[in-house]
């Protein structure tokens, strides 16, 4: 009898101590995954499935019901949003933006990223009554630094999504899935521009081609026509993997546009589970499906190698160099009558004269 009594008792010791060291733990653990990511953004955590509504977060935590969305759909984009480790991205969900700028960054070009945001970026420079957005979306690497030094650059800059998509050539069309979906449930837009880390952009111009814009369903760039399916190196697909020869027409990769309705409908036919290794090709082949066309279109310069300035760039590739950057910038400023006239920079063509600039 006696025996029993202290055996309850210390098994009711036991319990109280794990119960306080389970409490101290759990409180730690949220504290510091709080201030490491954001919690209150962690996951983009709003979607839920429930007997085919979506629920959106509204202020008033209504259930929308979506009436062209069935449940598989539903599930499919849920579980694409599931890749996202957290987004710090301030979203104004009351106005429609002209342009949701897409940019696919590796996850150490944090120097690409801030020459942009601090030259063709920043909206104080172009000063249009148009809202666009910029936003990078990263992949995932096994060094810790680099995913703690994005989570400090995230949390600063409020621009980055983060994904547990490996950073792998291969598995760029992720990020292009996962963004679009991000854009569809987060955000109001015209148009989305998916483009890469290198890249210069005349945001006049785009602007422009979008508000002039008559298509409903865009896809508008540097179209790739009749493109062969390489079976060997570096853009190699197997049969098995893609049995045409020739790919459907697709834009390049390295900046096009796709409207409003393009993205509402490419959508249900993503699947993340099964892409191409090759992303641009397979955003164009979905598209296709769907009866959206690439279109070439001027202004759309994918091979700027020699960083030449033209009057008409929506998007120039590559533009991984800064001075090209800002030889590009400076020249469309003064076109579009945003800097004073200069003779000097403007008998310029290329960037590898823009030594004479800072002689002025
Ligand atoms: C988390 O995000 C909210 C909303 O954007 C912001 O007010 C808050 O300061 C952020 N907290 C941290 C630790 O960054
Ligand atoms: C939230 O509720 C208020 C008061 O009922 C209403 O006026 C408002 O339109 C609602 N907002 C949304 C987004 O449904
Ligand atoms: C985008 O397209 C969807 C589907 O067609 C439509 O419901 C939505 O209103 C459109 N958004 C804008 C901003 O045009």
């Amino acid at each position: 009898m006696m025996f029993t009594r202290l055996y309850l008792k210390m098994i009711f010791y036991i319990f109280l101590f794990l119960f306080v060291i389970g409490t101290f733990v759990f409180t730690r653990f949220s504290k510091d995954l709080k201030e490491k990511y954001n919690v209150s953004l962690f996951h983009t955590a709003q979607y839920i499935l429930q007997n085919g509504f979506l629920m959106k977060p509204d202020k008033n935590n209504t259930l929308l019901l979506k009436e062209d969305v069935t449940k598989e759909n539903v599930a499919k984009e849920f579980q694409s949003l599931s890749h996202i480790y957290y987004d710090t991205i301030e979203k104004d969900q009351n106005s429609v933006y002209t342009l949701i700028i897409l940019i696919s960054s590796f996850i150490d070009h944090k120097k690409r990223r801030e020459k942009i945001r601090e030259s063709w970026g920043n909206p104080k420079i172009w000063n249009t009554n148009d809202k666009f957005m910029i936003v990078f979306v990263t992949g995932k690497v096994e060094r810790a630094n680099s995913m703690m030094e994005l989570a400090e650059e995230a949390k600063v800059t409020k621009d980055i999504i983060s994904l547990d998509i490996p950073e792998d050539f291969y598995l760029l069309a992720k990020k292009v899935i996962i963004g679009f979906i991000w854009a569809k449930n987060n955000l109001k837009f015209k148009a989305i521009l998916k483009g890469d880390d290198d890249i210069f952009i005349n945001l006049d111009n785009a602007i422009n081609f979008i508000n002039r814009n008559e298509e409903t369903y865009g896809y508008f760039g540097q179209k790739m026509h009749n493109q062969p399916v390489e079976r060997s190196g570096r853009y190699k697909l197997t049969k098995e993997e893609h049995e045409k020869n020739v790919f459907d027409p697709y834009c390049s990769g390295g900046g096009f546009i796709f409207t409003n309705a393009s993205i509402y409908k490419i959508i249900p036919l993503f699947d993340i589970e099964k892409i191409l290794r090759i992303d641009d090709a397979h955003i164009g082949e979905l598209a296709f499906q769907t009866g959206i066309v690439a279109k070439m279109t001027q202004g759309f310069y994918m091979w700027n190698d020699w960083c030449e300035y033209l009057n008409d760039i929506i998007v120039s590739h590559p533009a991984d160099n800064p001075t090209c950057i800002d030889f590009l910038l400076k020249r469309s400023m003064i076109d579009n009558g945003k800097l004073p006239r200069d003779s000097h920079v403007e008998s310029q063509k290329y960037y590898k004269d823009v030594s004479l600039l800072s002689k002025k």
